[in-house]
């Protein structure tokens, strides 16, 4: 059975099998609302967050829903439990509606409907997905609702052949009759039914309207479901569309479980989507990118690399192993090994790692090393400088062709407050140095290994501050004899 329009007596209308191309895009003049349906609990996730504020490679499950339908005029997003707080996870300009009492998904669309300001909205056409189910293809429901609007349906549905439909509603097809029955509500028989409901629909208005007040609560949870609505339209005699499509692109979310299968199959479609466009990957098992990453062709991403936020990976970077990148820009060539990058630019050619710490507001130019045991923050690093092993640059700006020695560091905090070091083009800090801040290094100046300064250095001088060295002869033996 395919695609199409349920006939209202014969079984199936005029255009039936889903082969048939959709008639040219015709929604973009008819007025539709979206509802998207947010206020549940989740009590399944047995989680004291929202189930609409889980996260979903990064991203969470009510913005996913929010950018899936942005094409319609207008949405609604009903919300309930823990309403202030997804609320405050939403783009202002969303209009809410607040469902009290969560009594079911029916229940939650006409808590909509009996708004004002919804009655006061125009539209033709009502589009209800469900919060909770993340990877909705906006092509699918741009094609459900072609469908509807040019078969004149009253309603139609996503629907889908799954592997395992357990929880799920199932699509219980007569010879002439068509009806969605919940999991605790099917028989034995009915449960093998692998055709699921995805809980998208797209409803005529004045459909919608007239029989959402027939709803009643004669199920297993004593809830208004909106499924329910199907089976009335058939009894109706009302035409229903059933746009089947692929079984990943409707996974619902109601567990922890179910939370893990719908982040792996973006993760895999994500990777593969990079792979297609020359980023090489070298164990997609161990690789965790959020779907917010860009990434350019000719990169290597090596193993465990942990890739998230708002990061840009540009062409032919080398990431990993063990690389763990948050909100940054990686410029083109740079090699990240083993290292943690948070909130910060790295030029061209960086060299990171391994066993570098990149905290926030660091920004390296072009060709910069920073290496094991260094960790920088908040610092400007100019072009061809270099922190290559255990150091510690903080609220620093470095120019170019800066070395920056082993086990040196910039003194940046009294306890109080944060101060500044001020390190010019070409210095040579040497190893073991404290540059305890405010101070400022001049051009090319050379500051002597083990050195405190706390005065600045002009350019070009040799900054030193130590005791002269004694060489005490015999000392060992004589030691050795008390
Ligand atoms: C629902 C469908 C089921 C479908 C599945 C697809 C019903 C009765 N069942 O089941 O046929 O296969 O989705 O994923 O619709 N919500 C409210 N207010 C309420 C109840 C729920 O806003 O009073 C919201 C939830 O927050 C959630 C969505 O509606 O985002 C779906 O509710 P949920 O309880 O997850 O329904 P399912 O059991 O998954
Ligand atoms: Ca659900």
């Amino acid at each position: 059975m395919g695609d199409g329009v349920i006939g209202n007596t014969l079984g199936f209308g005029p255009n039936v099998e889903g082969s048939s191309p959709s008639p040219p895009a015709n929604f973009k003049q008819m007025r539709i609302t979206g509802i998207i349906l947010a206020a549940g609990k989740g009590t399944r996730m047995k989680s004291d967050l929202p189930k609409v504020l889980h996260t979903v490679l990064g991203k969470k499950l009510i913005s996913y829903a929010i950018d899936s339908i942005s094409g319609i005029d207008d949405t609604y997003v009903v919300v309930g439990h823990e309403a202030d707080q997804v609320i405050q996870s939403m783009p202002s300009d969303i209009k809410t509606i607040i469902q009290h009492e969560q009594k079911g998904t029916g229940h939650a669309v006409s808590v909509v409907m009996e708004s004002t300001s919804f009655q006061e909205d125009n539209s033709e056409y009502i589009l209800i997905i469900p919060g909770d189910v993340p990877l909705i293809s906006d092509v699918d429901v741009e094609e459900l609702i072609n469908k509807v609007i040019s078969s004149e349906s009253s309603v139609g549905f996503l629907s889908s052949h799954v592997s395992n439909p357990f929880g799920y509603g199932r699509v219980v097809r007569g010879k002439d009759t068509i009806e969605i029955i919940e999991e605790r509500d099917c028989s034995e028989d009915q449960k093998k039914i692998d055709e699921i409901n995805s809980g998208i629909y797209c409803f005529k208005k004045d459909f919608l309207t007239r029989y959402i007040k027939e709803l009643d609560t004669s199920n297993a949870q004593g809830e208004l479901y909106i499924t329910d609505l199907i089976g009335i339209a058939n009894n109706e005699k009302k035409d229903i569309v059933i746009v089947q499509v692929d079984e990943h692109s409707i996974q619902g979310i109601n567990s922890m479980g179910q939370l893990n299968e719908v982040e792996d199959t973006l993760q895999k479609k994500i990777i593969q989507s990079f792979m297609e466009d020359g980023v090489y990957f070298q164990d997609p098992t161990s690789t965790y990118i959020d779907e917010s990453v860009k990434i350019s062709s000719g990169a290597k991403i090596f193993a465990n690399s942990h890739i998230k936020g708002n990061t840009v990976i540009e062409e032919n970077c080398e990431i990993g192993p063990n690389a763990q990148i948050n909100d940054s820009h990686i410029g083109q060539g740079s090699k990240v090994i083993n290292s943690v990058i948070d909130e910060s630019k790295i030029e061209s050619n960086g060299s990171i790692g391994p066993f570098a710490h990149i905290r926030p507001g660091s920004e390296l130019a072009d060709n910069v090393k920073v290496g094991a045991f260094a960790e920088t923050k908040k610092s400007k690093i100019g072009k061809g400088s270099k922190i290559p092993h255990l150091a510690y640059v903080g609220d620093a700006e470095l120019g170019t062709e800066v070395n920056f020695s082993a086990g040196a560091i910039t003194v940046n905090y009294d306890g109080k407050n944060k101060h500044k070091t001020d390190i010019k083009d070409g210095a040579f800090i040497g190893s073991d140095v404290m540059l305890v801040a405010p101070v400022t290094i001049g051009k090319e100046a050379m500051i002597g290994a083990g050195s405190v300064i706390t005065k600045d250095v002009p350019e070009k001088s040799l900054g030193i501050e130590r005791s002269d060295q004694k060489n005490i002869e015999g000392y060992v033996d004589r030691k050795k004899k008390k």
